[in-house]
């Protein structure tokens, strides 16, 4: 598996253009087998779940193809609703698709998508909302056959503000005769950006980003060249880097009002944010100050996605500092990477204390998951001497070219 080579010690600085969101083009390329047209996804970014999406979509009929650096994808040949166990178990975001698919077939079949590195990730809040909707589901050897014939729209609630489950119901609601509505619904950015991408299909989603959501089902949507939004746990993970470094980077395609809970932690340590519209500035002091506190939550609280990344800095801030992980039970796999490199950790269940040390050294690690990789990553650049991150196809998985780009802005980083 490949590797990154890293010697820390070098600011980093520069400026970088924010990639698009991985977290919104998963759902939104999910939706795309609702219409009976091709959709068009510009300024696509090439990232491992993309490709293994890509590869669902192509066993349900669907081709997609590149055109530059956008995707096209031929939804409109959806033809079957069986997704293969193999890469339905090896890919989380195949669960996004049993909403569109039985919205499209009223029949689907997937196999129970698997855990992961930082939790079981059950998906029972996903079963119960479509359950509601009239959709009968049954389980046979780990396979879900779901069939949807008689689906009917609904009120429901949710028991947690699931960003997955608020993302399927309105998928599968969307060519639903009727008005069906979410409370407690998740309020993420990724939300409101799948509600734009449906109703620039005709579709008519209203209140993403609230906590009650009202879908009124059409009877057809039709295709469409879309946009997603920039990608806000790039742009954290970025700022990070200038951050941890004492360095200053300027990011530009941002969106600073995704990451509000982001900009006030690291102001707290003692960088200068400066926003724009569409552009975010970070200036580092020499070294950080603790955070104090911090609690992992759903949006617009802290995201659990960024909790990594925060746990590196903390790792070299002046003072001590504690994280609670409140949103995934296993969450802080990296603690022990981190103290091979120096840092001083303790991880009591969900929370960490960590013990800013003046200086990390580099050492032999490897990412766990896709955040806690990239996190490595961040601790080796302002680690002393040199750092080997193994597995960082997973890295990958979220981040594009990353070594590249880090290596424009002065980082000593080399995939191996
Ligand atoms: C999405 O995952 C993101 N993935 C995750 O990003 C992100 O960490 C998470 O939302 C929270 O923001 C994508 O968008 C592709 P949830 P999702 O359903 O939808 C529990 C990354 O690094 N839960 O909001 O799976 C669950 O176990 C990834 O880009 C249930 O109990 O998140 C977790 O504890 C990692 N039952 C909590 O809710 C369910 O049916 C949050 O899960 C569903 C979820």
């Amino acid at each position: 598996m490949a590797g990154f080579r890293i010697c820390g010690g070098e600011k980093i600085e520069g400026t970088l253009r924010v990639d698009t969101a991985k977290n919104a083009v998963l759902p939104i390329l999910a939706a795309s087998v609702l219409p009976q047209e091709d959709t068009v996804l510009t300024d696509c970014p090439r990232l491992g779940d993309v490709e293994c999406m890509r590869g669902i979509l192509r066993m349900l009929g669907c081709e997609s193809c590149w055109e530059g650096d956008a995707l096209r994808i031929c939804g409109g040949a959806l033809s079957q609703g069986e997704m293969p166990e193999e890469l339905s178990k090896r890919v989380r975001s195949s669960i996004f698709l049993l909403g569109p698919v039985l919205g499209r077939l009223r029949m689907a079949t997937m196999a129970y998508p698997g855990g992961c590195e930082i939790g079981l990730r059950p998906i029972d809040l996903h079963l119960s909302a479509l359950k509601r909707m009239g959709v009968r589901i049954s389980e046979e050897g780990g396979m879900l056959r779901c069939d949807g014939r008689d689906m009917h729209a609904a009120d429901i609630h949710l028991d947690y503000p699931s960003v997955g489950a608020t993302e399927n119901i309105i998928m599968a609601a969307a060519l639903l005769p009727g008005r069906t509505t979410i409370s407690n619904a998740a309020r993420e950015p990724e939300i409101e950006d799948l509600q734009r991408y449906i109703n620039a299909m005709g579709g008519h989603v209203q209140g993403a980003g609230s906590p009650l959501i009202v879908i009124e089902g059409v009877s057809r949507l039709h295709g469409v060249t879309y946009q997603p939004m920039p990608d806000r746990i790039a742009t954290g993970t970025y700022l990070c880097a200038a951050a941890i470094t004492g360095g200053q980077i300027e990011l530009t395609n941002a969106r600073p009002r995704d990451l509000t809970a982001v900009l006030d932690k690291l102001r707290a340590m003692g960088c200068v944010i400066a926003e724009g519209e569409q552009v975010l500035y970070l200036s580092a002091p020499e070294r950080l100050q603790s955070f104090d506190a911090l609690q992992t939550q759903p949006h617009p609280g802290f995201p659990t996605d960024m909790q990594s990344q925060m746990l590196a800095l903390a790792c070299v801030c002046r003072g001590a500092s504690v994280i609670e992980e409140k949103v995934f039970e296993n969450r802080f796999a990296i603690a022990g990477d981190l103290c091979r490199m120096g840092a001083n950790i303790r991880v009591t269940g969900r929370a960490a204390l960590i013990q800013g040390v003046e200086r990390l050294h580099g050492a032999h690690v490897a990412a766990h998951d896709l955040r806690g990789g990239a996190a490595l990553v961040l601790a080796a650049l302002a680690a002393s001497g040199e750092t080997l991150v193994e597995d960082v196809h997973l890295i990958d998985r979220g981040y594009e070219r990353m070594e590249e780009k880090l290596t424009a802005l002065g980082a000593k980083i080399a995939r191996v």
